[in-house]
């Protein structure tokens, strides 16, 4: 006999179409595996009258949260509606009335991921989330419970499969990044308002429910440095492989005893890396533990149906745990003991620089750089003079970030102007 699990969801776009389709067509397989039924009994919609591709039964679409939050029946919540709020709000009411929540919502989550967890016990309601970070891939479920026995010092993803496609098809074609751009939207596989992508705070999110994950503490969302790639050129990237560099917009997460970083900027990585041959869409996460060593995991990050699959997994999983699980660490605002964020890392810089030709300039940039401790590993010429000026390519070695920063600030603009900044991982 099956057990009947009455669901609600919170919102039904894409995402939403996608967990109704999957339990339509897979429901049955569910049923006769885990012995699970899930009806769902209500969705909460913007507009009832909006046509849509799925034929709801009569009376499950409702524009009120309440029929969703304040039946009875329904025992776990889906929240699709994505962003801070209402959907916070929405997740808040349900877990106090004691209703288990399943959401894919990497900012509400980042963002109260203490208050929703405190709500979560006090009620013994669930909360799953392996849906909010790299869609179908099971990161959170390996981190929380498979590699539990891992002191885990760096992680590394590619997290934003939208900013991946990008850097793939310039680092491919040697497109620039406005053509690239507008083609993926054509497309629908960028956004039509692209900035939480393109400028790196969809990724910043998953990187603190990651870090803090794997790290075992809470990374605050505020703590992550975020630099996305909206300023990426196709000459850079150029320049980047011809040293044997792929250009990834890299998530990092590194933790030295209580010392934790987290970043997400454009990054050089050995073309060799597996993250280097991620193409595409796709996502990816490579991690390193003391016990399980170098690891990697890899799919598809977005899309109705893969983040469906995660969704409905983590529905069974809901369904058949007696006693949910929460992460150990103490997942509050302040914490007595916080890990401490470091904001000066260590790593080889790429840097180029338009400068004066003429005799005298490598010594006074070299200068600026010696003055900061920062080594030069290689200085590369490239192309041809333009106007008395020429492009120079400085790799260094390993440098403190804010001794690279005033290093640069102390070039004069007469003999040498930034162009860019790369940071470098030799992992
Ligand atoms: N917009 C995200 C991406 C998917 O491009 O990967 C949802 O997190």
């Amino acid at each position: 006999m099956a057990k009947d699990i009455t669901i609600g969801f919170l919102g039904c776009g894409n995402v939403g179409s996608g967990v109704w389709r999957l339990l339509e067509g897979f429901g049955a397989d569910i049923e006769h595996r885990a012995g699970l039924r899930f009806n769902v009994k209500k969705v909460l919609v913007r507009s009832l009258t909006k046509a849509r591709d799925i034929q709801f039964p009569d009376g499950v679409l409702t524009v009120n949260p309440d029929d969703v939050l304040n039946d009875p029946e329904i025992q776990i919540v889906v929240e699709f509606l994505g962003g801070e709020e209402p959907a916070y709000s929405l997740m808040l009411r349900a877990l106090n009335a004691g209703k288990t929540v399943v959401t894919a919502n990497k900012v509400a989550f980042a963002l109260h991921w203490h208050e929703l967890q405190k709500a979560a016990k006090t009620h013994g309601a669930g909360l799953y989330y392996e849906a909010a970070v790299c869609g179908a891939i099971p990161i959170i479920h390996s981190l929380e419970e498979s590699l539990q026995a891992n002191r885990i010092d760096k992680i590394y993803g590619i997290v934003n499969g939208t900013t991946n496609y990008i850097l793939t098809r310039m680092s491919k074609n040697n497109e620039d990044y406005e053509t690239v751009l507008r083609d993926a939207q054509q497309l629908g596989l960028a956004e039509p308002d692209p900035a939480a992508d393109v400028e790196g705070l969809d990724a910043a999110y998953k990187l603190s429910i990651l870090a803090s994950l794997a790290f075992h503490g809470r990374v605050p969302f505020e703590d992550v440095y975020i630099e996305g790639i909206t300023h990426v050129s196709a000459e850079d990237i150029r320049c980047g492989q011809e040293l044997g560099y792929t250009l990834k917009l890299l998530a990092i997460g590194k933790r030295d005893g209580m010392n934790v970083e987290t970043r997400v900027h454009p990054t050089f990585i050995r073309s060799d890396h597996p993250l280097a041959n991620v193409s595409g869409s796709f996502n990816a996460v490579y991690l390193h533990g003391h016990a399980c060593k170098e690891m990697m995991f890899l799919g598809r990050g977005a899309g109705d149906m893969p983040t469906a699959s995660a969704i409905v997994s983590d529905l069974e999983r809901a369904a058949t745990t007696c006693q949910h699980k929460y992460p150990t660490f103490v997942n509050e605002l302040n914490p007595k003991v916080a890990l401490h964020n470091n904001t000066d890392w260590q790593c080889p810089f790429y840097i180029r620089v338009s400068a004066q030709d003429e005799p005298g300039v490598l010594s006074r940039i070299a200068k600026c750089f010696a003055d900061e401790c920062v080594s030069i590993a290689a200085v590369q010429q490239k192309g041809e003079q333009h106007n008395g000026r020429v492009t120079l390519v400085v790799i260094t070695h390993i440098a403190s970030e804010k001794a690279m920063q005033r290093a640069i600030s102390a070039l004069d603009s007469q003999i040498a102007t930034l162009e860019s900044i790369i940071r470098v991982e030799q992992e």
